[in-house]
């Protein structure tokens, strides 16, 4: 069979590459890839925007395309799962109705407070003096998010009553454009973070290994948020007990309040949980995609074919497919990412050791790189490099010795992924 992956990130790297380890998938092609997926046998870049969504289509006709997987949530949002659906296409990936999920946060907060499902406290707000107000009587801290999709940057976990109102200004004054001008106001969480990514048919659901993402620029995760400076699997705060609580607690009723919405829902629910002190698991976000980079070390793991799991989810059939299989050790990882990233950075430095850092037993994801005679830095994260160990101790160690074989200038990247675990 062959399958189109939409996206150009290292989760749409990823997702490839586990596609053609199947024998069953013949040809994957990337809409637009990268310049991973570029040099990626049995792989085709085709150079169309995400969301065009005609285009995407008649090409995926043409090709006989037995099965179009989405990465971003972008496109889902914009509702290419039902126009590629209308044209009689198998899309892995929940419709825009389902997208809401992620793409309103407000829209999320009413459905699991509906579903019962533990989360942070909130209240919604249209217009900027009524959310400053009740800022200034709730005090700090407070965390203040735009109700839309703002590319991961829309959320300020607010030290202070100013550092809110600040935020709300901004939010309302346009910064994140439409996205902005619904605002959601919630309670501050404290504990560990981990991502729990689920597969669904809209009824049956099932958690994939639990993983944890290191979204902060500076080793202790300290300073600037990032899209993810590195991941590990399975995290090991998320005990089979506590998954087991996740699931009844979290995923079931979710699935259930969307159904009872008359939402099909099929793909991946991702739940962005906080453990809290008391090792309870509460909801921080819902995203209707794979996470990134939480794919590279989830799907790495995963000894099930792919397009096997996708397809029960599509044809709604997970209720029948065995238990996944996985491997038995764990993941790790490390992402490099352009010097002064998550500010404004420079493209097209010349990137030089990869073959000798796969050598070595590990798997370079692309994130930001373009092939253009030689391989070549285009984005602010560019290389998620990815080993896998009998313990987390082993990954990370391969890991690191691969990334010690990669160079480009400026590169940077995080020396402590997986200290929480590691400890
Ligand atoms: P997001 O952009 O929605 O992924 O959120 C970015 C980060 O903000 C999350 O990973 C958390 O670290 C933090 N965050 C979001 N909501 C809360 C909350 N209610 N309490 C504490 N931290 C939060
Ligand atoms: N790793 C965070 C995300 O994919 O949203």
């Amino acid at each position: 069979m062959k399958v189109l992956v939409i996206g150009n990130g290292g989760r749409e790297h990823t997702i490839a590459w586990k596609l053609l380890q199947s024998k069953r998938v013949q040809e994957v092609f990337c809409v637009p890839g990268n310049g991973g997926t570029a040099k990626l046998a049995k792989c085709r870049n085709i150079a169309m925007s995400v969301t065009d969504f005609e285009g995407i289509g008649r090409f995926a006709l043409v090709n006989n395309v037995a099965l179009v997987v989405v990465g971003p949530e972008v496109p889902l949002a914009a509702g290419i799962t039902d126009y590629l659906q209308e044209q009689g296409l198998t899309v892995f990936g929940p419709t825009q109705t389902g997208a809401q999920i992620e793409a309103s946060k407000a829209w999320a907060k009413e459905l699991m407070q509906e579903a019962g499902v533990p989360t942070a406290k909130s209240a919604v707000f249209t217009d900027a003096d009524t959310a400053i107000d009740y800022v200034k009587q709730s005090g700090a801290p407070i965390v203040v998010k735009a109700d839309g999709l703002a590319a991961g940057k829309g959320v300020t976990v607010a030290e202070t009553v100013e550092q809110a109102i600040e935020a709300i200004e901004a939010a309302f004054g346009g910064q994140f454009g439409a996205a902005g001008q619904t605002v959601v106001i919630e309670e501050c969480l404290i504990g560990e973070e981990a991502s729990v990514l689920a597969i669904t048919d809209g009824i049956t659901i099932r958690p994939l290994l639990p993983a944890q993402d290191h979204k902060r620029i500076g080793e202790g995760d300290t300073g600037a948020n990032t899209g993810g400076m590195g991941t590990y699997a399975p995290a090991p705060i998320v005990t089979p007990a506590l998954m087991e609580r996740i699931q009844q607690e979290i995923l079931e009723p979710t699935i259930a309040a969307l159904q009872k919405r008359g939402i099909d829902y099929r793909g991946v629910l991702y739940a962005g949980l906080m453990i809290t002190p008391e090792g309870d698991p509460k909801v921080i976000e819902f995203n209707c995609r794979f996470g990134d980079p939480e794919t590279q070390v989830v799907l790495p793991l995963l000894e099930t074919p792919l397009e096997t799991v996708m397809l029960a989810c599509t044809q709604q059939t997970l209720a029948q497919l065995p238990p996944l299989g996985w491997n038995p050790g764990a993941a790790i990882c490390v992402v490099i990412a352009a010097a002064n990233y998550p500010d404004s950075y420079r493209k097209g430095m010349p990137i030089q050791g990869i073959e000798q850092a796969e050598a070595s037993g590990a798997v370079v994801f692309h994130a930001g790189t373009k092939f253009n005679q030689q391989l070549l830095a285009d984005g602010g994260r560019v290389l998620g490099v990815t080993a896998i160990g009998d313990s987390l101790t082993d990954a990370a160690k391969k890991a690191y010795a691969a990334v010690d074989c990669i160079q480009f200038e400026g590169m940077y990247y995080r020396r402590d992924i997986g200290h929480r675990a590691l400890k």
